[in-house]
């Protein structure tokens, strides 16, 4: 190609604007021009918002000292899927409409002929969609919450982790000197990498994750045999989406995908329940949308700029219709259509799971 886009959709995580600047330079030592699709596909979509600059040139210049900054200087959104955008027909009435047509003919007729598309489910299943309308495209993976298969690990999800390490080993003090329960909620919409991520590496006591279905006794069984040895207070990790209703059926509802229902609240009650439990004070903490600010750590930068790099080659190389995705040691190219759609949970048979159980963490689904 001599001109691509490249658009960022969904949730932000730190490392896409790192994304951005390896696609730039790499086109550019091609000698590509790179254009910057605003606010996912709005900046198409929606021309009333954006009439002149929906769609702008990104030079190098532009992408300079980029990487460590949080967000996308795209601008993202969770709204206006094109394959499924809401428009008010002339009776009144709303209704969902196919508009990736739109987004074809309109790179095309700037003379873009390729797309690097930067998402989590929702944006590479158009990404897919999107390749078979005739445009060659690249997907991406991001999510923070590491819920996406065919990848090893996505750019933000490090970044995450550490963070709500951070703030995990900062509950320690406060709830050993208060004799507190701490319930910490974290990100995780139907998996529970985060938690139990953040949870092994901060020294929790309990995690609760989405693929498990607990029984909060079995945490308050922990909590007060933590407290007979003298250990007067605990930490309890819970991923938002671990709502015991849902249980381990999240994962088979996530494959219907493109939830944007809010979640949260989890922690709140995860931690009245366990204080009528226990009879110790409890207190809720969200980290919520922290976890997805800030500068991305060096593996989410690294991993970042690898994937944009890829996506670039991939795109010299004729590909159209895959992904880039880490498969350790490298960078590895695989189908988007064997990609949308799917979701990866923590494995139940994984070491890393296995290893909290061994380190004593309970995760309440412990035989009484
Ligand atoms: O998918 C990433 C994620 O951070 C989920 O963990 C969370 O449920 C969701 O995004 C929150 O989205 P919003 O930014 O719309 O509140």
């Amino acid at each position: 190609p001599q001109r691509i886009a490249i658009s960022t959709g969904g949730g932000d995580a730190p490392g896409l604007n790192a994304v951005i600047r390896a696609v730039v330079v790499a086109a550019a030592q091609r000698g590509w021009e790179c254009y910057g699709i605003r606010e996912g596909f709005n900046g198409i979509l929606q021309a009333d918002r954006y009439p002149v600059d929906g769609v702008f040139r990104l030079s190098t210049e532009m992408v300079r000292d980029i990487s460590h900054l949080g967000g996308t200087i795209l601008g993202t959104t969770n709204h206006g899927n094109p394959l499924r955008y809401a428009m008010r027909m002339p009776d009144g009435s709303m209704q969902e409409v196919d508009r990736s047509g739109e987004i074809v003919s309109h790179l095309k007729a700037l003379g873009i002929d390729a797309l690097i598309c930067v998402g989590g489910d929702g944006t590479l299943t158009i990404a897919h969609a999107l390749h078979l309308k005739g445009l060659r495209v690249i997907g991406v993976p991001k999510t923070i919450d590491n819920d996406l298969d065919k990848t090893f690990t996505t750019f933000g999800f490090d970044t995450a982790v550490a963070f709500a390490t951070e703030c995990v080993d900062r509950l320690h003090s406060t709830a050993a000197s208060h004799q507190r329960i701490m319930v910490v909620e974290v990100m995780g919409r139907y998996a529970g990498w985060i938690a139990l991520h953040g949870g092994i590496a901060g020294n929790a006591h309990a995690i609760l994750i989405p693929e498990i279905d607990y029984d909060l006794k079995q945490v308050a069984a922990k909590i007060m045999q933590r407290d007979a040895t003298g250990q007067h207070y605990s930490i309890v990790m819970v991923a938002e989406g671990a709502v015991a209703a849902h249980g381990a059926h999240a994962l088979q509802e996530a494959a219907g995908v493109g939830s944007v229902e809010r979640l949260g609240g989890i922690a709140e009650r995860v931690a009245q329940e366990l204080q009528e439990l226990t009879g110790k004070e409890a207190r809720a903490v969200v980290l919520g949308h922290l976890l997805r600010g800030g500068s991305p750590t060096a593996f989410d930068r690294v991993s970042a700029l690898r994937f944009g790099a890829a996506a670039v080659r991939a795109l010299d190389q004729g590909y159209s219709g895959i992904m880039v995705a880490l498969a350790f040691p490298n960078v590895n190219y695989v189908a988007l259509e064997e990609v949308a759609g799917r979701m990866k949970g923590v494995p139940l048979d994984g070491d890393t799971l296995q290893t909290a159980r061994d380190l004593g963490i309970s995760f309440g689904d412990e035989e009484s």
